[in-house]
């Protein structure tokens, strides 16, 4: 009679905790990439007040850049990029794996502006598709400006040899994606051997990728395609706790505006 009392009060107690436990889960994120889910992307405008350009922004990120809209222009130059090697932290949000650079991680200067390295998470399969191609990875490094302007650069993946950057924080990368919501200090990282082309990039304005998704982001994308290997994105790919097994959002209307390929003279 004890036993089984006990037993019940055991089961249910554990009940409790699990529920409490996927209870935390979801708040955690608010928002996940379930298609047809409550919470998936179509839905973000609606979940809260403050995410309303989710659904109603004329400028919303990502898009597909079409070769047959896209400019070709010289006049911006290259890349100028002045990153420097600062303390860093690596944090799994549940929806993706993030990299922060607890100072800044040095700055990016784009149309007369500095914009400060802050951090850089990873979504897979990639959110921007070039003339519908679709890669396998997409890092995004987000920058901000001393006036909250966002700025950030997106690289791009496929499958092939490995990606060096991710190889080095392999081991924190494995510790991060079995722990959660917890910051794990990664020591010293150079952002500089994330290595991206600077002389040929995509320009166009968007906006945040996950929710609020704030507008007038200036968004750059690397032209040139970098590789990583499947094991790297299923590491990285840990971090998203639902079943859609994605953690990129669909691409966005592009409505009347302009992109652009900087390709300098020199180039190629
Ligand atoms: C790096 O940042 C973490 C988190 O803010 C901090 O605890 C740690 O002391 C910092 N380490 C260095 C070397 O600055
Ligand atoms: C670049 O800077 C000029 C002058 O400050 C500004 O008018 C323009 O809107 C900026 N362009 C972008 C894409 O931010
Ligand atoms: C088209 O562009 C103009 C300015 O160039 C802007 O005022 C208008 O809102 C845009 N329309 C849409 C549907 O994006």
């Amino acid at each position: 009679m004890g036993k089984i009392l006990c037993s019940l009060i055991f089961s249910s107690l554990l009940l409790f905790s699990l529920k409490a436990r996927s209870q935390e889960v979801e708040d955690e994120r608010g928002f996940d990439y379930e298609r047809d889910g409550e919470k998936g992307p179509v839905h973000w405008g609606e979940l809260r007040a403050e995410w309303h350009k989710c659904k109603g922004g004329l400028m919303q990120s990502p898009i597909d850049l079409l070769h047959e809209r896209v400019e070709v222009i010289s006049h911006l130059g290259d890349l100028q990029i002045n990153y420097k090697s600062s303390n860093a932290t690596l944090k799994n949000r549940g929806h993706d794996m993030m990299m922060k650079w607890v100072d800044g991680g040095g700055y990016t200067e784009m149309n007369g502006t500095q914009y400060k390295l802050k951090q850089c998470h990873w979504h897979s399969p990639s959110e921007h598709t070039i003339d519908g191609k679709n890669f396998d990875l997409e890092a995004h490094l987000v920058h901000e400006s001393s006036n909250g302007m966002v700025s950030v650069i997106g690289i791009l993946y496929q499958i092939g040899e490995p990606d060096y950057f991710l190889s080095t924080i392999k081991e924190d990368l494995e510790v991060a994606s079995n722990t959660h919501e917890e910051e794990r200090v990664v020591g010293i990282i150079d952002p500089n051997i994330l290595k991206m082309g600077s002389k040929q990039y995509y320009r166009y304005i968007g906006s945040l990728t996950v929710p609020p998704c704030t507008e007038d982001v200036m968004w750059t994308i690397i032209h040139q395609v970098r590789t990583v290997t499947e094991e790297q994105v299923k590491l990285l790919r840990v971090a998203v706790h639902d079943d859609s097994n994605s953690n990129a959002r669909p691409l966005q209307p592009i409505y009347n505006r302009t992109m652009q390929l900087q390709r300098s003279k020199d180039s190629e």
